[in-house]
């Protein structure tokens, strides 16, 4: 059994817990989380804080030394703390399970991911981007945000249940239209609190049932296509650490969930808006020539702009965190936003400089927490980078792009990061 790492005279993080449903603080994190964070990172003098929030003791975690401890534990004082509100809308999937279980299934899992497997999918990702790009219509400016969440849907359709959009245009439909209820379902989460833009039961119960006809559609399509990802991940039933169909047809679920598309969107949106402001278009060329520019574009918008603005663990034992003692049954909240402002390790943090990952060292890249980190880290991200990088390489190889002037650059943060308002940019053809 693991020893607690905490000391006996560790004080608790600074801040108030409250009592139940007093003084809970979810509503004023929804309606702005940058700000609260900066407020109650002020008030308590420190990047480490209690607050209650979802109704439970938390400790906020922002600084870059606590999210990096918290996603290094693999279990043994920590749980992930999904389940309570996403357990029901997604079924029995990773995202619930702990210790052992979990380790034993991500190993399977992983064999869908490995290089050799991303090369396989390559073609289908290669395949919509080019049909996409031959209809591309430039004769008006685009949202980006929209543009590239409409082309990042289909690749992930295409690729997770083997459709093509062209002789399949109405399950498409269907199947996109389902995602967005199953979508607001995750939203509505049923909590005791009303949290602004969150729906209610009726978004909820429309998204069980979404769910409950999006595991039809999955069933079906294994069946049917010859594709290679429900191919590959069907031969994973067999392994016994992934227990039954069930397990399979729930993390198809999860894999073809608006939550995806809506991440890799947001990174590529990010990273268009930054190359696409007036007095940064060379960035787009010298991109193309040089890859390393292009990667040191990506690691400062995973910086300042991560996909999810950070995630949950319940405390199973006692633990430390930068000095601080957090109580077994809190709920610990990493802030993956705050750590990369964190000055204690970046310099001038809120500066968008890709030049300092120029040269950096291994180390440097290893304070990023876009994807996780460590035991529960991200297991897609080698496919998310073939996503990425194809589709940038593909439009940016065709298309140059310059933002409209007078936009108001603002971010939002949930669910995802990305630009508040619409953000328009004029395509033109690239010089060849
Ligand atoms: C831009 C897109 C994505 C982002 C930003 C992202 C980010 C993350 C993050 C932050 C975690 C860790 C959560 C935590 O520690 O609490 C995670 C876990 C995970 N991701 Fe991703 N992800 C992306 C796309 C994908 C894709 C495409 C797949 C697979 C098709 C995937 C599969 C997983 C799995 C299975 C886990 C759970 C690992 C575990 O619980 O052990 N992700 N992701």
């Amino acid at each position: 059994m693991a020893t607690s790492p905490t000391s006996p005279m560790s004080p608790t993080a600074p801040g108030t817990v409250g009592w139940p449903l007093v003084g809970d603080k979810s509503y004023e994190f929804y309606k702005n989380p940058r700000d609260f964070l900066n407020k109650y990172m002020t008030q308590n003098k420190s990047r480490v804080f209690s607050v209650r929030f979802l109704n439970k003791p938390t400790v906020f975690v922002c600084s870059n030394s606590g999210v990096e401890k918290v996603l290094a534990d693999g279990g043994e004082h920590l749980e992930l703390g999904y389940k309570a509100f996403m357990g029901q809308i997604f079924g029995d999937n990773i995202l619930f399970t702990n210790g052992e279980e979990a380790q034993v299934l991500r190993q399977s899992l992983s064999q869908l991911f490995t290089e050799d497997s991303v090369r396989t999918y390559h073609q289908t990702i290669d395949r919509v981007l080019n049909k996409k790009l031959a209809s591309m219509d430039i004769s008006q400016p685009k949202c980006l945000y929209a543009f590239f969440k409409q082309l990042v849907t289909e690749i992930c359709l295409s690729l997770f249940l083997g459709l093509d959009f062209q002789d399949a245009q109405e399950v498409s439909d269907t199947i996109i239209s389902m995602t967005t209820t199953h979508w607001h379902g995750i939203i509505s989460v049923p909590l005791p609190l009303k949290i602004p833009g969150r729906g209610g039961a009726s978004s909820y119960s429309k998204a069980l049932d979404a769910k409950k006809k999006l595991l039809e559609i999955i069933k079906e399509r294994r069946v049917k296509t010859d594709k290679t990802f429900p191919q590959h991940i069907s031969t994973i039933a067999h392994d016994p650490a992934v227990q039954n169909d069930t397990f399979v047809n729930n993390h198809l679920l999860l894999f073809t969930s608006a939550l995806v598309p809506k991440a890799l969107a947001s990174i590529l949106t990010s990273f268009a808006v930054e190359v696409g402001q007036k007095d940064k278009l060379s960035w787009q060329t010298e991109c193309l020539s040089n890859p390393d520019f292009m990667d040191a574009i990506f690691l400062e918008v995973q910086r300042l702009y991560p996909a999810f603005l950070g995630g949950r663990r319940i405390v199973t034992q006692d633990y430390e965190i930068d000095g601080y003692l957090v109580p077994r049954d809190h709920a610990v909240v990493f802030m993956t936003f705050a750590a990369h402002r964190d000055p204690a390790v970046f310099e001038d943090p809120e500066e968008f400089r890709p030049e300092r990952w120029t040269n950096c060292s291994a180390d440097m890249k290893s304070k990023l927490f876009c994807f996780g980190a460590g035991p529960r880290g991200c297991l897609g991200q080698r496919l998310v980078w073939d996503i990425i990088k194809s589709t940038v390489n593909k439009v940016m190889g065709a298309y140059q792009w310059h933002l409209h002037d007078n936009q108001e650059l603002s971010q939002k943060w949930l669910p995802v990061s990305r630009p508040k308002g619409e953000i328009l940019a004029t395509f033109t053809k690239r010089d060849q």
